[in-house]
């Protein structure tokens, strides 16, 4: 059984009388440790697809399962619990929280659910495995800094360390390297790398083929559906 697979899925945008067809059946399989590539240009609707499988959106046919369980059924509530248990996210662009520092972002998915007297016994050790993180990835000297005082390069790591707090079975990734420059993507490419090799399903989009081919497996997207 693969981990988490769509099929047949369909979505259309609606903007007034006008229909955006973009996803027109696509499926995709992945297995558990496995890291994945959807590539394809822009406007394709990757990013829609990924945010199907994260449970961001739902499709309007076709069904999106984890564990073989139909995630597109589930109520708001369990929704937000797969996101919450399974699934890490890395935006685009960054989606960091500009009044909070950058141990504060990183600590948000584990504060997401907690009511307050289980965050009152556990927000030091949840602190903890902030600032563990964030020195895995360099940034121990930035715990204190705003998104705003970081370069490109460091508000990614800060994303992906957000992404990993509450340790999900997927880590899904979209164009993580799209707004920097060689040099700092390759990094980013690498800390992902070092995430796939320690047992973490990656599925990541992209419109690079280069970026794509450091995944295990490259699936096309194209005309609303994977070729
Ligand atoms: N919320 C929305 N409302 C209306 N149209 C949308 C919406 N989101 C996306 N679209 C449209 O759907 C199509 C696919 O969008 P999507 O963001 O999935 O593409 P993408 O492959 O991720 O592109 P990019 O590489 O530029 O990020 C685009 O034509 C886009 O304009
Ligand atoms: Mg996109």
């Amino acid at each position: 059984m693969p981990l988490l697979e769509a099929e047949d899925v369909h979505r259309t945008y609606r903007l007034g009388r006008t229909e955006v067809p973009v996803l027109k059946g696509a499926s995709i399989r992945v297995k558990a440790g496995e890291w994945v590539a959807i590539l394809g240009s822009s406007g394709s609707g990757k990013s829609t697809l990924l945010h199907l499988l994260g449970g961001l959106d739902r499709p309007d046919a076709g069904a999106v399962r984890f564990r073989g369980e139909s995630i597109s059924r589930f109520s708001p509530r369990r929704l937000d619990r797969y996101r919450n248990e399974h699934v890490g996210f890395v935006f685009q662009f960054y989606h960091l929280l500009p009044e909070l520092n950058v141990l504060e972002n990183t600590m948000i998915p584990a504060m997401v659910g907690v009511g307050r007297f289980e965050w009152l016994r556990r927000r030091g050790e949840i602190r903890e495995r902030a600032r563990a993180l964030l020195e895995r990835f360099g940034l121990s000297h930035r715990v204190r800094h705003r998104p705003a005082e970081l370069s490109g390069g460091e508000r990614q790591r800060v994303a992906i360390a957000r992404a990993l707090m509450h340790r999900p079975d997927v880590l899904m990734a979209d164009e993580p390297t799209g707004n920097l420059d060689a040099k700092t993507g390759e990094a980013i490419l690498e800390t992902l790398a070092e995430q796939h090799r320690a047992g973490l399903t990656v599925v990541m989009v992209t419109h690079d083929q280069w970026i794509a081919a450091r995944a295990d497996r490259i699936v096309h997207l194209v005309d609303g559906r994977v070729a």
